[in-house]
């Protein structure tokens, strides 16, 4: 209970010092957060410490140009906190709430943000994080015996980091790689095998231990190669060659336009016809700002009046039985697609007041 005060107290307060116990997160890790078991409490730089990390010239670049592709600056949250872990290896509290004040949002609102996402890490890895899938198709297809060739291999157990800083292994749910089952991440690369120099899985390619054996060789040259890990593109390789899911390749470098999204059309139009002409009814959205309503004459389509957005009826004094009706709604700046067409049919005879209490009797 004195946890769970303290935690709601340091929300109020906009901190993140639990100083009253560990986190609910480090309390109780997700199976895929085994790298929370090695270190249930862990010890949090200052932010004296971290600072010389992030108080880059290249960083301050990298942030500059993530909040520009943003409407609002709180929309470039995750991948500024990406681009902290890629300075600092892992993300400390204070990095979190660097990342919160330059997002202009609470600290605890992006701590809740990067805790939500496996893929940013709260306590510090070896410089390759190997996350080995073992959900259901790789069980089925021997993760467990990967695993334990890997576990042997390097002297580790999940969670835990070899003595000389390069190798974590975890256990984590389904990576979207299923068709190369038992599959693998290194860092934020999908790797199965290596070849020419590179990590790749290609379609029907899973993990052997003959193929882990050239992915920890290929770790090895990499580290003699490269003393420190180069900057990687926001959300790193999961998007690089890829054609579908998580998102085209340069989907994130986009900026977005705020006006991107469709606005709804109108719905349920509906002409009945009487003395007066046409009535049509719809139902409407509080956003629309135009309303138009258009008939089809002799195959084209002619706007035939302009009802006001909280109108609920508009009439066509022309209309007739068989006239075909569209609506288009404008929200903004943008135009919605037009809505069905309705054709217009008799409305049905008002029922008599006597005929209706006679029915009402009979029933
Ligand atoms: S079950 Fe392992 S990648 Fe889907």
């Amino acid at each position: 209970m004195s946890i769970i005060k303290g935690a709601i107290q340091d929300v109020a307060n906009n901190t993140l010092a639990y100083t009253h116990g560990p986190t609910p997160v480090e309390t109780l890790p997700s199976p895929a957060d085994q790298v929370g078991h090695a270190n249930p409490i862990q010890k949090q730089p200052t932010w004296g410490e971290i600072a010389p990390k992030l108080e880059t010239a290249e960083v301050k670049i990298r942030v500059a140009d993530l909040l520009s592709r943003y409407p609002v600056k709180q929309g470039a949250l995750l991948e500024v906190l990406w681009v902290a872990q890629d300075a600092i290896g892992w993300l400390p509290h204070e990095a979190i709430r660097w990342a919160a004040d330059i997002c202009e949002c609470s600290a605890p609102h992006a701590y809740g943000v990067s805790t939500f996402y496996t893929m940013y890490k709260h306590v510090p890895t070896g410089r390759f994080l190997l996350q080995f899938c073992h959900n259901i198709s790789c069980h089925i297809r021997g993760a467990e015996s990967i695993i334990d060739y890997a576990r042997k291999t390097l002297n580790l157990k999940p969670g835990e980091t070899t003595p000389d800083g390069l190798f974590t292994i975890v256990e984590v749910e389904c990576l979207a790689a299923c068709g190369n089952a038992p599959a693998m991440l290194v860092n934020d690369d999908y790797a199965t095998d290596v070849e020419n120099g590179e990590l790749v899985m290609k379609p029907g390619i899973c993990l052997t231990p003959e193929r882990f054996d050239k992915i920890l060789k290929w770790c090895y040259e990499r580290e003699e190669k490269f003393p420190k890990e180069p900057p990687r593109e926001v959300l790193g390789g999961m998007v690089k060659g890829h054609g579908g899911h998580p998102g085209a390749p340069g989907a994130t470098a986009k900026p977005q336009d705020p006006t991107y999204a469709p606005p709804s059309p109108v719905l349920a139009v509906v002409a009945l016809v009487d003395d007066n002409g046409a009535t049509l009814t719809w139902k409407g959205a509080p956003e629309f700002t135009e309303l138009t309503v258009e008939k089809n004459v002799n195959g084209s389509w002619t706007e035939v009046g302009k009802p006001g957005v909280k109108d609920k009826t508009f009439v066509d004094a022309a209309g007739k039985v068989g006239d075909e009706y569209r609506m288009i709604a404008v929200s903004g700046a943008r135009t919605a697609k037009p809505s069905a067409v309705s054709k217009a049919k008799a409305a049905p005879p008002p029922e008599a007041p006597a005929a209706a209490q006679v029915a009402a009797k009979k029933v």
